[in-house]
């Protein structure tokens, strides 16, 4: 087995973040710093140290979903001291979000110490649909929804994928009606550039007020309590084992 998808299997860090672990010079197999990212792991003879501690494949991964509230960031530590999704976690395990939510999104959040299934679920040719609430300024045309689902420019000139867009507010057709001042949409992307759904909005003139992932694939976030996490059942475990 290929050194990183070892370290991945030992819940170490996705296989992305396990070369950089390599390529800061932390793991050693046999006593022998790794250089080559080609290096293979035999699991039941080889000796492998991060940092000098040894490490071995997590006999059994933890998967859970959070309903990160707003105001905090998705990391392990925060330079500036903010809360982090970990101060609502209260397991041993030594788990690793799988990709991010920004500190103003609140939403459904998965964490896991499985790097093999985290690496596939955030590989940028995955896509995997992520599905999000959202509440912008005014109102949104047919034509403005029609850009967002076949693709908008952003800020840094990146062209999005095709997305779903559904508009939750009922609009009334009578002019005499004022429009309402908020509008409420659920889109779904399939890609997981930074800040996504805050700049495909921005790239169509709107201000997002309120934003939350509410699924990732056919994972719900459902009535999940904001700030509080569960365990993934065993149909949502063979849901995300199935995907390749
Ligand atoms: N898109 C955003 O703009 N923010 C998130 O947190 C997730 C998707």
């Amino acid at each position: 087995m290929r050194i990183n998808k070892y370290l991945a299997e030992c819940g170490l860090a996705s296989r992305r973040g396990a070369e950089a672990l390599i390529a800061e010079g932390a793991v050693k197999m046999n006593g022998k710093k790794v250089t080559e990212l080609a290096t293979d792991v035999d699991p039941e003879r080889d000796h492998v140290t991060v940092n000098g501690r040894r490490v071995r494949p997590v006999a059994r991964y933890t998967y859970v979903m959070l309903h990160k509230p707003k105001g905090c960031v998705t990391t392990a530590s925060d330079e500036k001291g903010r809360r982090t999704v970990f101060d609502f976690i209260d397991l041993k395990a030594r788990l690793f979000p799988v990709g991010r939510l920004d500190y103003d999104t609140e939403g459904l959040l998965l964490l896991t110490n499985d790097g093999e299934l985290a690496n596939k679920l955030t590989h940028p040719n995955h896509g995997i649909g992520k599905t999000y609430r959202l509440r912008i300024n005014g109102t949104i045309s047919a034509e403005e929804i029609k850009q967002l689902e076949q693709g908008v420019t952003l800020d840094d000139g990146s062209v999005t994928l095709p997305a779903k867009v559904r508009v939750l507010t009922k609009q009334d057709d009578d002019p005499d009606v004022p429009p309402p001042s908020e509008t409420q949409i659920e889109i779904v992307i399939y890609e997981g550039k930074n800040h996504q759904v805050r700049r495909m909005m921005q790239a169509v003139g709107k201000e997002v007020l309120f934003l939350k992932r509410t699924a990732i694939g056919d994972i719900r976030l459902g009535g999940l309590p904001r700030g509080t996490y569960r365990f993934l059942n065993e149909k949502e475990l063979r849901y995300l084992k199935s995907l390749d």
